[in-house]
C-alpha cells in the first residue's frame, strides 16, 4: 500500500539531489545515525577546497578573507535556521562536543545539592557529561520516567523539578522511540523555579528549522552530519548572556584576546569556544545544508514521513514476535521506528536486511538505559529522512517478511521480556 501522495512533495525527485543515494539497490534507513548530503553541499565543500581554502580570521590576504566570510556566513546560516543571533552560535565537533562544552561551561555555577533534571530517554551524549559533572560537583541528577509507549512522562515534571533544580536537559526527539518532547510544558515548569532548559536537538534538527526564541529555551545542541551536512561539525546555541558567562573548554589559538607568558584573556563568544583552527569546510557545508533545508516544504515532508512511519508500524504489527519500542501512533513523533524481534538479535536483523540492501542500525543506539528499560538487550532501528520513498519502505517490509518466514521455518525462539511497569504517576 502506498503512502498518500502529497502533490507538494516528491521524495523520489528529492532523492535525485543525493549522489550518495544513486544506487537503486540501496535503501538507506539509517538517517538518525547519519543522513546523506545533497549535491549542493558536496559542491560547496569542493568549491571551498579549490577556490577558498585558507585559514580563517586574523589574515588579510584575499583567500583568507574569503574563507573567513564563508565561515562566518555559515554561522549566519545556522542562526537563520535556529531563529537566533549569529554571535550565539558556537561551532563544535558535533552534538556530543556541544553538550560537553555546555556541561563544562555551567559547572562552576553549580553547587553541591543543586539538581539537574534529565530523563530515561536520553542519548549517552546528554547523560554521561552530566554524570561526570554531578560526581565532580556533588550535584544530584533526577530523571523523568517514560510512558509505556516511550514518551517522556511529563506528569512527573512538577514533582521532579524542585526549587534546587538549576537545569533541565532533555532530548527534543528521542533517537530510539522517535517521540517529540512537549517543550512548552517543560519550559513552563523549569522557568517557574528559575531553572534553565537545554535541548538535545540531534534528532529534531534534521526534521526542519527550529525556533529557539519561540521555544523559549536557553541552550540547543545538534550535529551537522544528521542534518544533511558534513561529519565533524555541530552547534551549541545559547542565549547571549548565558554563554557570555561560560568559561571555555579548550584554550589556545584563535580564542584569546591578549596573551602574556603568565596568563591569557579570552575573546567574547562565540570565538571563546572555538580554540584552534575550526572545521572550516565542515562549517561551510553545514551552513549550506541548513539553507537547503530551510527551502524545503516541511509540512508536506512531515506528512510524507509520518505516512511512511505509519506504513512501517502497520507492517511490523502484522508479524507476531516483533515489538516496537516507541509509540504505535504517529502523533507528536518523527520517523524513527525501533523494534525488537523475538529470538533474533538486533545484529542478525540488520545483517539479514542488509542482504536486501536495507541499511538499518542495531544495538543500544547510544541509549543503554532506555533500551534496557524496554526489557531488551538491543533493537533494530529504521529512521527516515525526506528522501526516503515508498520503495525503500517496501524493501524494509519485504526484508522483514523474509526474515520472519525463515524464522518460523525453524529458527529457535527466544523470549521477549515485557516492558517494566512505568512508575506510578504522581497524584
Ligand atoms: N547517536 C547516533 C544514533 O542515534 C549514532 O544512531
Amino acid at each position: 500500500m502506498d503512502a498518500p501522495r502529497d502533490r507538494a512533495f516528491d521524495a523520489a525527485a528529492l532523492k535525485r539531489e543525493f549522489p550518495g543515494l544513486a544506487d537503486p539497490g540501496l535503501h538507506y534507513l539509517d538517517n538518525a545515525a547519519t543522513a546523506q548530503m545533497p549535491e549542493v553541499v558536496l559542491a560547496a565543500l569542493r568549491r571551498f577546497e579549490i577556490e577558498t581554502r585558507a585559514n580563517v580570521h586574523e589574515c588579510v590576504h584575499r583567500r583568507a578573507r574569503a574563507a573567513t566570510e564563508a565561515y562566518e556566513g555559515a554561522r549566519r546560516g545556522v542562526a537563520r535556521f535556529l531563529h537566533a543571533a549569529p554571535d550565539e552560535v558556537v561551532f563544535t565537533a558535533g552534538a556530543t562536543a556541544a553538550l560537553n562544552l555546555l556541561a563544562h561551561g555551567l559547572e562552576a555555577s553549580l553547587r553541591e545539592g543543586d539538581e539537574i533534571l534529565l530523563s530515561v530517554l536520553e542519548h549517552h551524549s546528554n547523560l554521561v557529561p552530566w554524570q561526570q559533572l554531578a560526581r565532580r560537583r556533588g550535584v544530584t541528577l533526577r530523571f523523568l520516567p517514560m510512558t509505556p509507549d516511550g514518551r517522556l512522562d511529563l506528569d512527573w515534571l512538577e514533582s521532579e523539578i524542585t526549587p534546587r533544580c538549576r537545569l533541565v536537559a532533555l532530548t527534543h526527539c528521542s533517537n530510539v522511540t522517535g517521540a517529540l518532547t512537549d517543550v512548552r510544558r517543560v519550559v513552563a515548569a523549569a522557568h517557574a523555579v528559575g531553572a534553565r532548559v537545554a535541548l538535545d536537538g540531534a534528532q529534531r534538527a534534521p526534521h526542519g528549522p527550529v525556533d529557539v526564541r519561540r521555544l523559549d529555551i536557553d541552550f540547543y545542541a545538534f550535529a551537522g552530519h544528521k542534518a544533511y551536512g558534513p561529519t565533524g561539525i555541530g552547534v551549541l546555541w545559547g542565549r547571549r548572556e548565558l554563554i557570555a558567562a561560560m568559561p571555555p573548554l579548550m584554550t589556545g589559538g584563535q580564542m584569546i584576546d591578549r596573551v602574556t607568558l603568565e596568563s591569557a584573556s579570552f575573546r567574547a563568544p562565540p570565538r571563546r569556544f572555538e580554540a584552534g583552527t575550526p572545521p572550516i569546510a565542515a562549517a561551510i557545508g553545514l551552513g549550506v545544508a541548513l539553507d537547503w533545508m530551510r527551502a524545503l516544504p516541511w509540512p508536506a515532508i512531515q506528512r510524507h514521513e509520518l505516512a511512511l512511519t505509519r506504513r512501517i508500524l502497520d507492517g511490523l504489527a502484522t508479524f507476531p514476535g516483533i515489538r516496537v519500542l516507541g509509540p504505535a501512533d504517529t502523533r507528536d513523533r518523527r520517523g524513527v521506528v525501533t523494534f525488537a524481534v523475538d529470538g533474533v538479535s538486533a545484529e542478525e536483523v540488520c545483517r539479514a536486511l542488509d542482504r536486501g540492501g536495507v541499511a538499518l542500525r542495531g544495538g543500544y543506539h547510544c541509549a543503554q538505559p532506555l533500551v534496557r528499560a524496554f526489557g531488551v538487550d538491543g533493537a533494530a532501528r529504521a529512521s527516515l529522512a525526506p528522501y526516503v520513498t515508498d520503495a525503500d519502505v517496501d524493501a524494509l517490509l519485504d526484508g522483514i517478511g523474509r526474515l520472519m518466514a525463515g524464522r518460523t521455518r525453524g529458527a529457535p525462539r527466544g523470549r521477549l521480556r515485557r516492558n517494566p511497569a512505568p512508575r506510578r504517576r504522581p497524584e
